[in-house]
């Protein structure tokens, strides 16, 4: 049994990663799977949408099938998110779930794996309560997944693998990609910006970029593939390059991707602090990358940011994002808000509200404080009431929506690229995709196109999307 340790989790050292890119399973666990049924869920960001691909495929090449019903499932696992409590909240309740489910059928197994499992605390609430769960891995287990499940087997029992290390890079694992248009790419892992709110750092281990021609292959085997879109993906993309020991930063990485003539290409997410004007010089140059920007602010209060360790003010913050608008004036930014930190005062609350009103964000995604043990700012003191946070929230959000359905408004009438992607979920007659500037578009058209990126006019337009038609 490894069990998690905060402590360890915070250690930064000198020592480069190592590269594993003999990725295998062993034989005799390829046909672990045969006639078995695997359900896995995940929570959260983007990083684990795509961790669940891998953790997917791995699973497929131990010859277990999908099911999306999770009571059909001989296997179990939820890919686990701890950015704020609700999200752990919501894990804790599928166990209860899952406890019935294994009182019927004994033989299910059953575990978590992602940001939960990396978290001492969570760890050990499972060995006392939940212990009749079968397997608990982290994130810097994903490629051990094989042996984990079947010790687990054989032992009849929980079996626990989290490494609380600074973490390799593991390349070549399988990927069981969600769309056939749109896929994920990491290119770093890791964070070690410490912001004194987030317990990324601790659950992803130090900073570590893939070496580019990893990452260039795999864009240019989806392009091979017919890939429409790509997005590159880290805690904290603009640091890019920093940590390796060639001179190839974000801008560079950007390019050479730009060069593969994928048609779309994003990234998520930026920190203000390492974005860099260089990479405000590719975006112009290269049209296949797309005009819009998450940028989060997280407060606009100076004093706040200061004690969050974000390392900018918000003067800072507005001087990139003119800098941008000035550069690609048709961007759309969007960013991430947190309210209620610790001793946040109107006055705090009122500068973030400022920002706002400048920035005329495309959208936010705004929380509430959520302290995290082993967090700095979890041991700070706060005299903020849960009302007063509630009723920021609600003003901050109401704010933003006027801005989203401001922007929004600009688009009647104008002509744009939609990757068309999907069916609508209510309404089959209805088909959705995204702007190059990340808006949600809804239209009417045979589901022929989907795949492809069509000129749209748009005709509607509301709080969540627009509405248009197809234009030849
Ligand atoms: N409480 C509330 N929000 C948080 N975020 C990160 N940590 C916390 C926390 N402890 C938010 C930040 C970040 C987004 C992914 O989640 O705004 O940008
Ligand atoms: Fe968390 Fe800050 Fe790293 Fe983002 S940059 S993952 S908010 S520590």
């Amino acid at each position: 049994m490894i069990t998690p340790n905060l402590l360890e989790a915070k250690k930064r050292s000198n020592k480069k990663p190592t590269l594993i890119d003999n990725y295998d399973i062993p034989n005799s666990l390829k046909t672990l799977g045969l006639n078995k049924k695997y359900y896995v869920r995940t929570y959260g960001c983007q990083m684990n949408e795509h961790d669940g691909e891998n953790i997917k495929a791995i699973l497929e090449q131990m010859s277990y099938t999908e099911t999306l019903v999770m009571e059909k499932a001989d296997l179990i696992l939820l890919n686990t998110c701890a950015i704020r409590e609700n999200a752990q909240d919501k894990v804790f309740g599928m166990i209860g779930r899952i406890k019935h489910l294994k009182e019927s059928r004994p033989e299910v197994v059953a575990g978590i794996c992602g940001c939960m499992a990396q978290e001492e605390e969570v760890v050990n609430t499972i060995l006392k309560k939940y212990k009749w769960l079968d397997i608990v891995f982290g994130t810097h287990n994903i490629n051990n997944l094989p042996n984990i499940i079947n010790n687990s087997i054989i032992k009849n029992s929980l079996e626990v693998e989290v490494y609380s290390i600074e973490g390799d890079i593991i390349e070549n694992i399988p990927t069981k990609r969600q769309s056939n248009y749109k896929a994920w790419i990491n290119i770093m892992f890791g964070c070690d910006k410490f912001c004194t709110y987030c317990i990324v750092p601790y659950t992803r281990g130090k900073q570590r970029s893939r070496l580019p021609e990893y990452i260039i292959k795999e864009a240019e085997d989806l392009v091979k593939d017919g890939y429409q879109e790509i997005t590159l993906l880290g805690q904290n993309v603009n640091a890019y390059g920093k940590d390796l020991d060639i001179n190839y930063k974000m801008e560079n990485l950007l390019e050479a991707v730009a060069k593969t003539n994928i048609n779309r290409i994003r990234f998520v997410t930026s920190h203000p602090w390492d974005f860099s004007d260089e990479m405000i010089e590719i975006m112009k140059k290269y049209k296949n990358i797309m005009p819009s920007i998450h940028l989060p602010l997280q407060s606009g209060s100076n004093r706040i940011l200061k004690l969050m360790g974000r390392r900018y003010t918000k003067e800072d913050y507005l001087i990139l994002y003119n800098k941008i608008k000035e550069a690609l004036p048709y961007s759309s930014i969007t960013t991430d808000i947190i309210v209620g930190f610790p001793n946040e005062t109107k006055e705090d609350f009122e500068e973030t509200i400022d920002l706002v009103n400048k920035c005329k964000f495309d959208g936010a995604f705004s929380f509430i404080f959520s302290p995290r043990i082993g967090t700095p700012a979890a041991k700070m003191e706060d005299n903020v009431s849960s009302e007063e946070k509630s009723e920021r929230l609600q003003v901050l959000q109401a704010l933003v929506n006027n801005y989203v359905i401001e922007n929004n408004s600009k688009y009647i009438d104008k002509i744009v690229p939609v990757l068309i992607e999907d069916f609508s979920r209510k309404d089959k007659s209805i088909l959705i995709g995204y702007t190059d500037t990340m808006k949600l578009v809804k239209i009417k058209a045979n589901e022929d196109i989907i795949g492809t990126i069509q000129n749209v006019k748009i005709t509607a337009y509301n709080a969540h999307n627009l509405d248009g038609i197809i234009v030849k």
